[in-house]
C-alpha cells in the first residue's frame, strides 16, 4: 500500500487519547475515517474535528468486547484499508483486590477486543491483497510498576520477529539492578539502582537474526518491583548523541 490519501482507516478507541490521536493524523494525510468507541460524546467531538478536515468521517458505538458489535462495524464499512484495533482500558491496584467482575471487563476489552478485531477485519484486507492493522500494545508487557499486574498480564511479550536479519539501536532504562538477554547473550546488566526508569541509561546496537528473537529481562533484586523500559527502534538515524 503506497498511498494513504482517499483510503479509509478504522480506528477503535477514537472518542479520546491516542485512537483520537491516530485518527486526526490519518485525517491529516486525507484518510476517511470509521471511528468507533463506547464513549458516543467523544466519538461525536473526534467526528466534528475530523470533518473540519475536508475528509469523511463516521462515527459508531462499539463495544470492542462484544463479537457481535464489532462484526457489525466491521460488515458496514465498503472500503476499508488500515485498521487500529486501539480501545484499551487500564485497570489498576494490587491483583488479588480486582475483582471477577474488573478482570471480565479488562480482559474483554483489551484482550478479546483485539481478538475481535483481528478476527473481524483481517480476512477482509487480505482478500483485497493489502491493507494495514496496529493493534495497540504497551511498555507495560516490559515493565513491572507495582499495582499495574491486570494491566500487563495482556501485553506481556517475550520475543521479537524480524522477516530479515537486522542490527537495530536498543535504548534500555531501569530503576533497580537488572538483566536483559537476548536468546542466549546478556546485552545489558544494570549497574545503578533505583534510576527513573523513564530515563534512557543507555544504548547497546544488538544483532537480531531473521524469525523469532527470545528477549528475557529478569530483575535482580529479589522484591521484583523494578521499572523497566526496552525500546528497540527502526530508525536508522537513532543511536547514542556521538557527543557524548
Ligand atoms: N496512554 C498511555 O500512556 C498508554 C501507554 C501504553 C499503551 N496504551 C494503550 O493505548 C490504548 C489507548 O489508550 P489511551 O491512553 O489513549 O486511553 P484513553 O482512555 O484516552 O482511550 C481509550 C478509549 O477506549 C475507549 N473504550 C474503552 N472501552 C471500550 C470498549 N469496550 N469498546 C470501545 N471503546 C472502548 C474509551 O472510551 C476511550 O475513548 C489502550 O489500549 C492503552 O492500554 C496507552
Amino acid at each position: 500500500m503506497n498511498t494513504l490519501r482517499g483510503r479509509t482507516a478504522a480506528v477503535t478507541g477514537a472518542a479520546s487519547g491516542l485512537g483520537r490521536a491516530m485518527a486526526l493524523a490519518f485525517a491529516d494525510e486525507g484518510m476517511h475515517l470509521a471511528l468507533a468507541d463506547v464513549d458516543e460524546k467523544g466519538l461525536a467531538l473526534t467526528k466534528e474535528e475530523i470533518e473540519r478536515k475536508g475528509v469523511k468521517a463516521s462515527s459508531t458505538r462499539v463495544d470492542v468486547s462484544r463479537a457481535s458489535d464489532v462484526d457489525a462495524f466491521a460488515a458496514s464499512l465498503k472500503e476499508l484499508h488500515v485498521v487500529c484495533n486501539n480501545a484499551g482500558v487500564s485497570p489498576v491496584g494490587p491483583l488479588w483486590e480486582n475483582t471477577t467482575a474488573d478482570w471480565q471487563w479488562a480482559l474483554g476489552v483489551n484482550l478479546w477486543g483485539v481478538i475481535h478485531g483481528v478476527r473481524a477485519f483481517v480476512p477482509r484486507l487480505v482478500a483485497q491483497g493489502e491493507g494495514h492493522v496496529v493493534n495497540t500494545a504497551s511498555v507495560a508487557g516490559l515493565i513491572s510498576p507495582p499495582g499495574m499486574g491486570e494491566y500487563q498480564i495482556y501485553y506481556a511479550f517475550s520475543e521479537l520477529w524480524f522477516d530479515t536479519p537486522q542490527d537495530l539501536w536498543v535504548a534500555i532504562g531501569s530503576d533497580d539492578q537488572s538483566q536483559v538477554w537476548i536468546e542466549d547473550h546478556l546485552i545489558w546488566k544494570s549497574s545503578n539502582a533505583h534510576k527513573d526508569w523513564n530515563a534512557v541509561e543507555g544504548f547497546r546496537k544488538v544483532h537480531f537474526k531473521q524469525g523469532r528473537n527470545r528477549v528475557l529481562v529478569r530483575l535482580e533484586n529479589g522484591h521484583g518491583q523494578g521499572g523497566f523500559s526496552f525500546i528497540v527502534n527502526l530508525d536508522p538515524a537513532f543511536g547514542p548523541d556521538p557527543a557524548k
